[in-house]
């Protein structure tokens, strides 16, 4: 099926919202631009691309995703440098991404022309909401649900693609303490895990919410058949440095494929830091952090770029991390950022501009 990016039609809002905005507090996820993109599927083909002013949208009651969950989404960010120039970070990953995570779901591809045509005019007609400075960015979500009228449980026959953007400062969540996870689990093999599904999310907040109520803000899964070895956070991929070497978890169908995490294995080795990507035991991690040879724990994703984690807790024991001069994760937070904001040379070709 070919696809015409010249297909998208464009409707403009008659006054931009910007102006009642205070950009110097903002609450995550809280506040949208002014435009979105939206594209549905029908007959066995996507239609109708369109750039429209932002708001809300009326789905029957009996529209499948409220029913069954068939849902899937992605986070990415545009940034703005200091001559105004907008940059997004390997969206083409998320673009795969997408597409993946929809497959697992029985939905079915979106074409990469209207993905890019409609991502690109959206963020020039938003332009103004890409603030700059370092931290400043355009969080954007791309998702796609299913919107057949119908209660039968079998895959809708009519979708979604949306985009919408929300303006983001940098995120500071305070110091962060994880539980590993001893009961719990959040995805299993032959799962949904791998897939950005919208009820991996969901299923994650009561045993969250336990954690918190244990003094902890996250969880680290653990795998579900055994819970001994340690895979990911709720929308972080996980790295442990013991001594000098990074330790992370392979992605497989219970985990996802971060493109924050294929950065830092790849920045790791130009940096000489040695990285095993292999299973990581529990009880290793435990053992490293009483001999004191843990050194640290961070997550890597899209909305933090690295997250510390200071201290953990697993059964009734709680760790604390040391506070590092040298800190692996703050280097690579570090020079990912530089690459996002076009401070530094990109010799990954990462970045990627709107224009
Ligand atoms: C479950 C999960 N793991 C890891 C990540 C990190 O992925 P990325 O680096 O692509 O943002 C996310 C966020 O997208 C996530 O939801």
């Amino acid at each position: 099926m070919k696809y015409d990016a010249n297909q998208l039609k464009i409707t403009e809002v008659q006054k931009s919202k910007i102006e009642e905005i205070n950009f110097d507090n903002l609450v995550f996820g809280e506040i949208f631009t002014d435009h979105m993109f939206t594209c549905d599927y029908e007959d066995g083909t996507w239609k109708n691309p369109e750039i429209k002013p932002y708001g809300s949208i009326e789905l029957d009651p009996s529209t499948k995703v409220f029913h069954y969950g068939q849902a899937v989404f992605e986070g990415m960010k545009a940034y703005k440098d200091d001559k105004d120039q907008i940059w997004l970070f390997r969206p083409q990953q998320n673009f795969e991404r997408i597409n993946k995570s929809g497959a697992r779901l029985a939905m079915p591809e979106f074409p990469k022309e209207y993905f890019f045509k409609g991502l690109e005019e959206l963020l020039k007609l938003d332009k103004e909401w890409i603030k700059k400075g370092f931290g400043n960015s355009l969080y954007i979500r791309p998702f796609v649900i299913a919107t057949e009228e119908c209660v039968s449980a079998s895959p809708s026959t009519k979708y979604k693609f949306m985009i919408i953007c929300s303006p983001a400062q940098a995120y500071y969540s305070g110091e962060v303490r994880v539980q590993f996870s001893e009961k719990y689990s959040r995805a299993a093999n032959g799962g949904v895990g791998a897939a950005k599904a919208a009820g991996n999310y969901a299923a994650q907040f009561y045993p969250t919410n336990l954690a918190q109520e244990a003094g902890f803000q996250q969880i680290i899964w653990t795998d579900a058949n055994t819970h001994e070895f340690l895979e990911e956070a709720g929308t972080m991929n996980i790295f442990f440095r013991i001594g000098d070497k990074l330790v992370t978890a392979p992605t497989s169908d219970r985990i996802l494929d971060g493109v924050t995490r294929k950065s830092v294995i790849d920045l790791a080795k130009d940096m000489n830091i040695e990285v095993e990507i292999r299973r990581v035991k529990v009880a290793e991690i435990v053992d490293a952090a009483r001999s004191g040879e843990l050194k640290e724990i961070f997550g890597s994703g899209t909305a933090t770029v690295i997250n510390p984690i200071v201290g953990f807790g697993y059964k009734n024991e709680k760790f604390e991390l040391p506070k590092l001069e040298d800190s692996y994760g703050k280097a690579f937070k570090d020079t990912l950022m530089k690459i996002q904001y076009n401070q530094a040379e990109d010799k990954y070709g990462w970045r990627y501009q709107v224009k």
